[in-house]
């Protein structure tokens, strides 16, 4: 397959529902990075290097240097969020960046005002917003979002959008008949189905307007048949779910050595306490449900009971997550793991990580942003199965187990790159150097 990408010509704008704690210090970094007051660290599209050829040819360039991003100076950011604090008031009330590095892009900040919101409380209980959007139908709210993603497109004189969900995760939904065709969630909307959810209005909007979608949440959103059979479509690249941080990036760091080494577990015990407004979403059953099952599924993919039950079989994997206010963004977690190696005997590892969720999330949201855009200008469309080394629950066709190891994800978006730039792919077999070498005796 040939790939005729469209150059990053002109500015990107990067929208985003919700514009909390991750949204802040994405905004904040990219502005700070632009003035050199800080470093992209943890982009991979910015610090990242891809390995091209044989490795005799020592080609190395950074990703951002080997496929054709948005660059940082042509971003602009804008989003919704249901209070109506500008982005610096928000970043100051998230307290995950220190009031000396927001001063000298205040100006920047204060300048993003939060568009009114389309959301509904019965799925996020613990939340009280007033930036809220007004309309007789859901069909109507999804018009709204159209016009304020084309009015914002005008205004900041963008060629091209993308949106990442960063807002609030919603309570715990299932599919259900409404969700199932591009027909039946339309008339869904126009007759105000209570199963459709304030982020499935957002991603419906995005997609009819050629824009984009991915979510860094754990609730359904675009993993629904109707809104994977418009992407097709229309052509346009949708990803998610949930961003994969803290805990769970070390899970699925971890987790895919013990099962390489043939080493048994018994039992995974995670426990978290964290104290800011996701912290607070989250202290409701509901919408912790939503969580947990995200955050369930990526030990059981990468230690398969199936395939080993000797090794994996008797695994119990529990996850709890705890609102503790003082930690604020600084989330603490402990992962007790049982493991068993040689004739069954035990072992135990303790993790206890103690890490700035957000920190970790910024820049993910800037590398989905920038791959999003890209695969929309390669002529990918539909679920974007590459990007799911960003993911704590990827989203893949029916039926398609995802793949959980971070280490096989990164070699599945790299081969990704590659393909699309016409470079070799490269499969670690390393063979055909000990045969040059045979020959060339
Ligand atoms: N921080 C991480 O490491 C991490 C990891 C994975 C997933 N996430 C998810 O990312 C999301 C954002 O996390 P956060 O820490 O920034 O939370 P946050 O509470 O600081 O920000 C979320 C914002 O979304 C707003 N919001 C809620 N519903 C909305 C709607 N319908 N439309 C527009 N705005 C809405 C809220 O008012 C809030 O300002 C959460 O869903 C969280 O679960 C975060």
């Amino acid at each position: 397959m040939e790939y005729q990408i469209k150059p990053a010509q002109g500015k990107l704008g990067i929208l985003i529902p919700g514009l909390g704690a991750v949204a802040t210090t994405v905004i904040a970094g990219v502005e700070a990075i632009k003035k050199g007051l800080a470093q992209p660290v943890g982009s991979l599209t910015q610090m990242g290097n891809i390995r091209l050829g044989k490795r005799t040819e020592n080609r190395y360039p950074l990703i951002k240097d080997f496929v054709p991003l948005a660059g940082m100076e042509e971003i602009v950011f804008g989003g919704w969020d249901v209070y109506s604090d500008n982005v610096y008031q928000s970043a100051m009330n998230a307290k995950v960046l220190e009031p000396g590095l927001l001063e000298p892009i205040k100006a920047e900040l204060e300048a993003i005002k939060p568009m009114k919101a389309v959301f509904d409380k019965s799925y996020v209980k613990n939340l009280d917003g007033t930036n809220v959007k007004e309309a007789a139908t859901k069909w109507d709210l999804a018009q709204a979002l159209m016009q304020d993603i084309e009015q914002f497109k005008k205004d900041n004189n963008c060629t091209r959008v993308v949106i990442v969900w960063c807002a609030s995760t919603e309570k715990y939904t299932e599919e259900t008949a409404v969700h199932q065709t591009i027909e039946a969630f339309e008339a869904g909307l126009k007759n105000n189905d209570p199963n459709i959810a304030p982020s499935m209005i957002y991603a419906y909007a995005a997609l009819k307007s050629n824009v984009p979608f991915a979510n860094g949440a754990p609730n359904l959103t675009v993993d629904i048949p109707a809104i994977v059979a418009l992407s097709k479509e229309l052509n346009v690249p949708i990803a998610g779910k949930d961003f994969k941080t803290g805990q769970t990036l070390m899970k699925t760091i971890v987790a895919p050595g013990l099962a390489a080494r043939a080493l048994g577990v018994r039992g995974w015990f995670s426990s978290n306490i964290l104290g800011n407004r996701d912290g607070l979403v989250l202290d409701d059953p509901e919408n912790f449900k939503t969580k947990e099952v995200s955050k369930l599924s990526v030990l059981e993919e990468i230690l398969n009971a199936d395939m080993n039950p000797e090794l994996y079989g008797e695994l119990y994997h529990k996850v709890r997550i705890n609102y503790y206010p003082p930690h604020g963004d600084n989330k603490e977690s402990w992962d007790n793991i049982d493991i068993f190696g040689w004739l069954g005997y035990q072992m135990q590892i303790k993790i206890n990580f103690l890490c700035r969720d957000s920190i970790l999330a910024a820049p993910i949201v800037l590398d989905l942003a920038l791959f999003m855009d890209l695969a929309h200008r390669a002529g990918m469309d539909g679920i974007q199965e590459w990007l799911s080394f960003y993911f704590k629950a990827p989203q893949t066709a029916p039926d398609l187990k995802p793949e959980h190891d971070i280490f096989k994800q990164l070699i599945k978006l790299q081969n990704t790159l590659r393909h699309i730039m016409g470079e070799d792919l490269i499969t670690h077999l390393g063979l055909d150097y000990y045969q040059e070498l045979v020959e060339a005796l």
